[in-house]
């Protein structure tokens, strides 16, 4: 193997480039050339291609996004597509690639490797939603984001004795929510995978106020609203949505506020860098050692590695034991 290529796909995440500087730095020790992929599956397909060395990745360690920005491709996802980029990194001499991203990404990559391209993924997204990793890269900086939001909030929650409804992303996947609604004290989180009944919610911040509760915080999912049947009230959003329905039940003042896109951006956190330099090396390393078909990830701290349609079939389960606390940690 002479040249690899590394593209960055679907929604960014903090430490994508810690992972795309990894990759790089470790196939230029083991002699290979690196090709960056710049726009995810259309720059495959449209040869838009950089070269990268060491030097080329130099002081991305610390920046959130992705140096070879990223993309959703459509046209990546007919055969027709695919053919093309498989003859453009044929014509460029492309052995072997690494892609960083989400589910969406992963299949992109089983396909390739099903056409005859060696493979690894990398899990870059925010969501934690890749079942067979313990943690995905990004989360643990979008989550450190969502904190800080819910410090200030708290504050102002406080001073004024409102509740305020705060919508984190996760579409189909709670995790950020679970994680951050016990890390900042939420009173309740509402998830996509867990069915929630308004009257206990509303019960639960009624007797809050008998206790002496001045402010509440509840923290849901964007993806809840996808099984709401209503389009006019789903096109609130979910934030919104529960507000609404809290609202008229108890006789409290309600703030919203949808944190959306600032949870992708900022500077990657120790975690998110050390997961995406770990997991950045391994991938090369796999790839010079002729696996042509690999998931990597992290479970009990320890690097583990799927075939990637084993680990896009794998099915994810919401901690129940943090879920839990969060309702006992809130009395
Ligand atoms: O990357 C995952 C994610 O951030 C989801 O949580 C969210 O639903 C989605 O991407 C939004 O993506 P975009 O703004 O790129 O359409």
């Amino acid at each position: 193997m002479r040249r690899i290529a590394v593209l960055t796909s679907g929604g960014d995440a903090p430490g994508m480039n810690a992972a795309i500087r990894a990759v790089t730095r470790k196939a230029v020790q083991e002699g290979l050339e690196v090709v960056g992929v710049q726009r995810g599956y259309q720059g495959l397909i449209n040869g838009d291609f950089i070269e990268l060395k060491s030097r080329s990745v130099g002081d991305i360690l610390q920046r959130g996004g992705t140096m070879l920005k990223t993309a959703r491709s459509e046209e990546f996802k007919t055969q027709e597509g695919m053919s093309k980029a498989m003859l453009m990194m044929k014509s460029y001499q492309i052995e072997g690639l690494v892609g960083i991203g989400g589910g969406g990404t992963f299949k992109g990559l089983a396909k390739l490797a099903e056409m005859g391209m060696p493979v690894i993924g990398i899990p870059g997204t925010i969501d934690n939603d890749l079942p067979y990793t313990d943690f995905t890269i990004g989360f643990d900086t979008a989550c450190n984001t969502v904190i800080d939001a819910m410090n200030k909030i708290r504050d102002t929650a406080s001073s004024h004795e409102r509740t305020f409804v705060i919508e984190v992303m996760g579409m189909k996947c709670g995790d950020i929510a679970l994680h951050t609604g016990l890390a900042g004290g939420a009173e309740c989180i509402i998830i996509p995978e867990i069915p929630y009944d308004i009257d206990a919610i509303c019960e639960k911040m009624l007797e809050g106020m008998r206790k002496g509760k001045g402010h509440s915080i509840i923290v849901v999912a964007e993806g809840i609203i996808e099984k709401v049947a209503d389009p006019m009230m789903a096109s609130h959003g979910s934030a919104h949505y529960i507000a609404d329905q809290i609202r008229n039940k108890v006789g409290m003042e309600f703030r919203v506020i949808v944190l959306g896109h600032i949870q992708r951006g900022g500077a990657p956190s120790v975690r998110d860098r050390v997961l995406a330099t770990r997991l950045g090396a391994r991938a090369t390393e796999l790839l010079v050692s002729g696996v042509n078909d690999a998931a990597v990830g992290i479970k009990d701290e320890g690097i583990v590695r799927f075939p990637l349609k084993e680990a896009l079939a794998m099915s994810k389960s919401v901690n129940m034991e943090i879920y839990r606390l969060v309702d006992e940690m809130s009395i």
